[in-house]
This record gives C-alpha cells, sequence and structure tokens, in this order.
C-alpha cells in the first residue's frame, strides 16, 4: 500500500478568546477520518519564534520538523483587519525551502458575514512567495461564533461536506506535487 500522504493542519491566531480554533480543529478531525492521509494539528499558541524571519535563531525546531514531514498544508486563519494575524505569518515565515512545491487550502473565520474571505486573498499572496501551490477550494466560517457550541461542537453540518471537498484537491494536488518532487529534477 502507499505511503499515506502527511497533511499539517494549521490554526492561525494565538488570540486567548479565538473562535476559529474550533474551525481548524474541526478541519483536523475531518482530515483523520479520510483514509490514505496522516494529519498533523499545529497551534501557533504552543511555538516560539524569537524575533523575525528565517534565520536559524528565529526557527522552531519542532515546526521545522513538522515542514519537512508534510507532503501538504491546510491552513485555517481569521481574518484580523482583513489580512491574516501576525502570529501565523511569524510562524510561517520561521521557514522556506521547506514548502516549496507543496499544496496548500486555505480556510477563513471571521466574526462578520465575509468568513474571512480577505484572510484567504492576503494569504494566497504570501504562501505563493514561499513556494507552496493554493488550492481554490476554499472554506469560509462567516459568524464563527455561532457555526460552533461552547464546547466547540460543530452546529452546521454543511461543514462537513464543504471541508471534504477541499480535502479532496489537496489530495490531489499533493498527489502529483508529491510524485513530481521525487521524481523530476527540481525546476
Ligand atoms: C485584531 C483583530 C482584527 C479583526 N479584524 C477583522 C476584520 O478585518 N474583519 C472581520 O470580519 N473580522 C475581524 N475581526 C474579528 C474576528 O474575525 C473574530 O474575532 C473571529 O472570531 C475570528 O477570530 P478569532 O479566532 O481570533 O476569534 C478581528 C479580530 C481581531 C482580534
Amino acid at each position: 500500500m502507499a505511503t499515506p500522504l502527511h497533511i499539517a493542519v494549521l490554526a492561525g491566531t494565538t488570540r486567548h478568546e479565538r473562535k476559529s480554533i474550533y474551525a481548524a480543529r474541526l478541519v483536523a478531525e475531518i482530515g483523520q477520518s479520510i483514509e490514505g492521509i496522516t494529519i498533523e494539528f499545529v497551534d501557533p499558541a504552543e511555538f516560539n519564534f524569537p524575533g523575525d524571519g528565517n534565520d536559524p535563531e528565529g526557527k522552531d525546531a519542532r515546526y521545522t520538523a513538522i515542514v519537512a514531514r508534510a507532503d501538504a498544508f491546510f491552513i485555517v486563519t481569521p481574518e484580523y483587519n482583513h489580512s491574516f494575524p501576525g502570529s501565523l505569518k511569524r510562524m510561517l515565515d520561521s521557514e522556506l525551502e521547506l514548502y516549496v512545491h507543496k499544496p496548500v487550502a486555505l480556510a477563513g473565520a471571521s466574526s462578520g458575514r465575509w468568513g474571512g474571505v480577505r484572510a484567504i486573498e492576503a494569504l494566497v499572496t504570501s504562501v505563493r512567495e514561499m513556494g507552496l501551490v493554493a488550492t481554490f477550494t476554499d472554506v469560509q466560517f462567516p459568524n464563527v461564533q455561532d457555526k460552533f457550541d461552547t464546547e466547540g461542537k460543530l452546529l452546521d453540518p454543511i461543514y462537513d461536506k464543504l471541508i471534504r471537498g477541499a480535502y479532496a484537491e489537496l489530495i490531489w494536488m499533493a498527489t502529483i506535487l508529491k510524485w513530481g518532487r521525487d521524481n523530476l529534477p527540481r525546476a
């Protein structure tokens, strides 16, 4: 049997009262039920990235190892001032080469009705510069505070289908790009 694809699900904020963490955990949980992939959940609140940049002293070795072993990424970000949080940017910025030619799916969350679309659009620009390949099946969580109960249980069943759809494209892309990385000289 083929080695499962390994997907890192990245939460987007360290904010104490964060609601988007429920959406990120849901994405990870659904991923764990999909055959042929393994999931690793990455909470930026559990890492330490001193200073700025991707110089050796600005890295967290645990995050480096996660990025190295991941075949794909699924980022679930809240929208902060029409972009994505600085904590997510800082975490992403700590690496560079290890992202190249790996795919990334994007989900956004906001307390308003746009569901983090502007954070997703802002991320597309950054992840492309990192060498990541963005999929286009996004997931949005508008009014994220109403989508989960206080324990983080999903209240709107449509998200199961939406998230599985995003994984389907991500897995397709991850399969193709892994084959390319393993078999073709880098362009
Ligand atoms: C610093 C900050 C900026 C925000 N800016 C926006 C924004 O531009 N658009 C928006 O729809 N919601 C904005 N929000 C509300 C978040 O979307 C809301 O907090 C939501 O629950 C997701 O973020 P959370 O995971 O931190 O809770 C902002 C929240 C914070 C803390």
